[in-house]
């Protein structure tokens, strides 16, 4: 019982802070930066740009190893064991690849900073000079992040590529930053083998699974990720560590529009972005656990999985495709990432919140009845109460909901998440809210390009308008172009987005 006294007093307690600070609220202020009127920033907690959000660190590969000194015995990487795989033929011919993962297996913060010094002094071993660029050619997973501190800790620059890229991008992303080392899991391997003939820097690559296949062995030496890390061990290398103005990545972006870019982000520049995102994140710390299944290819994820290891907390892996119970790619009958990890911290992309919205409307509309009556009695008052302020979102009435109906629903994504992060293309308002509102809580809309590296605008936890991607991030100012002969055709497009951003008053 109580429990439940103690869950009644803390929402209320909340709402008297929040009706208290409510008036005062300013979301984006100009500032004045020398020059041109009409920048704006976030508030005037933040008069110049956040840098750094941890004293005395200037780059990624000091925020990693101090956090991985501070937390040594925790848990920071997950991966789940394959149990099975499996191949199903629809009556029609086509196959779909199911398989069935168990529990996760855990590296420490300590063991995983094995890992990267280890493969940091393998890559030397291999004969990989420091000057020379490795590109990083792979899904998400354990040991895309390992390679990339490894390369910070050798101030090695990180060519990153999306796995899905065509040929010919891939060929040019390759070939542009004339990369010696490429650094990829099994099915990549075979598209590089169609392409070896054109790729004349490519002198080695590393390959993440174990098992290599036969035909990928000509121009290149092959070499499996866990003997590179073998290598290392036995053969260890001090570090070579970089300075914030070093070239941390080169992102080639998904190439919307002919052939991919290459964008240049600096130690600098990525650590401002995942300080300010820790800056505004409520609460953020060892406690919390982040599913990772974006692209580390993104900026979004890049950042996201440089920021929970500062805090402290854990990172496990999933896919696109095997999140939930039912994602295509789960067994029937087996558990997907969110549910065997329950984390409390996403990242996602519209897309997957959309699929999200319909899988439970669909779930609801085909139980019916009073189930269904219930569902859309309590989002009805839920989207009331939120409608005014996340004031009316607290209180009895909420856990009551919670309780009887959209409990359920959290539990489709492992019944923890408190925040989530969206970004990478515009959330519809709809969806923010059924998100809002079924998973009681909130979500940061940011928008940023790859170019600014990811961080322009990202929305205040409490705000509780949709449709609106927020204020500046602590570490941008941001200025609206607006009389057309400055801009651009392609200026106007990148800054279109922003006329969402609340703009100051007279702004
Ligand atoms: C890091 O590498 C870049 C490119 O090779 C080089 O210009 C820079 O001086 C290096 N930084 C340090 C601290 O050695
Ligand atoms: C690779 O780059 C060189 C110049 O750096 C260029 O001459 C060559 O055509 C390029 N090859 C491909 C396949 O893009
Ligand atoms: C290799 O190239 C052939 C012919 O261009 C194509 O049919 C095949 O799908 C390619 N394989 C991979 C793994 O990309
Ligand atoms: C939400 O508030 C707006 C204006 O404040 C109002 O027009 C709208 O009807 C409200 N919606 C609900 C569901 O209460």
């Amino acid at each position: 019982m109580s429990a439940y006294i103690v869950g009644a007093l803390v929402p209320i307690v909340f709402t008297l802070l929040l009706r208290s600070s409510k008036n005062v609220k300013k979301r984006g202020v100009p500032v004045d930066v020398g020059g041109e009127p009409g920048y704006a920033i976030r508030n005037s907690r933040f008069p110049s740009p956040v840098e750094t959000a941890w004293e005395g660190i200037s780059t990624l590969a000091e925020l990693f190893e101090q956090a991985c000194k501070q937390h040594h015995d925790k848990r920071l990487l997950g991966t789940r064991k394959l149990i099975s795989r499996e191949v199903q033929v629809t009556e029609d011919g086509r196959s779909f690849e199911k398989v069935h993962l168990g529990d996760y297996e855990w590296l420490t913060y300590g063991k995983a900073f094995e890992a990267v010094c280890n493969f940091a002094s393998g890559l030397v071993q291999l004969g990989h000079k420091k000057e020379e660029r490795v590109a990083i050619f792979a899904d998400t997973r354990e040991e895309w992040f390992i390679a990339l501190q490894a390369c910070f800790r050798r101030n090695v620059t990180v060519v990153t590529i999306y796995a899905s890229l065509g040929e010919e991008a891939l060929c040019h992303s390759l070939n542009e930053t004339e990369v010696t080392t490429v650094i990829c899991a099994n099915k990549e391997l075979k598209k590089l083998v169609n392409i070896s003939g054109q790729l004349d820097t490519v002198k080695r690559v590393i390959c993440m699974d174990d098992e290599i296949p036969t035909s990928a062995s000509g121009r290149w030496t092959i070499t499996s990720f866990a003997d590179v890390e073998r290598m290392g061990c036995e053969n260890p290398v001090v570090a070579d560590l970089p300075l914030s103005a070093d070239v941390a990545v080169i992102m080639y972006t998904s190439g919307s529009t002919g052939l991919p870019k290459g964008v240049m982000m600096t130690h600098g520049n990525v650590l401002a972005t995942v300080s300010a995102v820790m800056t505004i994140v409520p609460g953020l710390g060892s406690k919390d656990v982040y599913l990772a299944y974006l692209p580390l290819a993104h900026i979004l994820e890049l950042a996201a999985e440089n920021l929970i290891p500062a805090v402290g907390g854990v990172i496990g892996y999933g896919a696109p495709l095997t999140l939930t119970d039912t994602s295509s790619k789960i067994k029937a009958g087996t558990k997907g990432d969110a549910t065997v990890l329950s984390p409390t911290v996403m990242a996602a992309v519209p897309a997957i919140l959309d699929r999200v919205r319909e899988g439970v409307r669909k779930k609801v509309d085909a139980k019916g009845g009073l189930s269904k009556k219930l569902f859309d009695l309590a989002y009805a008052r839920r989207l009331s109460a939120i409608n005014g302020s996340w004031a009316g979102a607290w209180g009895l009435e909420k856990l009551l909901w919670n309780f009887l109906v959209f409990k359920k629903v959290r539990a489709i994504l492992g019944g923890r998440i408190r925040f989530l992060l969206s970004g990478g293309a515009p959330l519809s308002a709809d969806t923010q809210r059924f998100i809002n509102i079924c998973l009681g809580a909130p979500i940061g809309q940011g928008y940023g390009l790859t170019e600014t590296c990811a961080g322009a605008t990202f929305s205040e936890v409490d705000d509780t308008s949709v449709g609106r991607v927020g204020s500046p991030l602590p570490c941008s100012f941001v200025k609206m172009c607006v009389s057309e002969p400055m801009c651009s055709q392609s200026f106007i497009f990148s800054c279109s987005p922003l006329s969402l951003i609340d703009w100051p008053e007279g702004g």
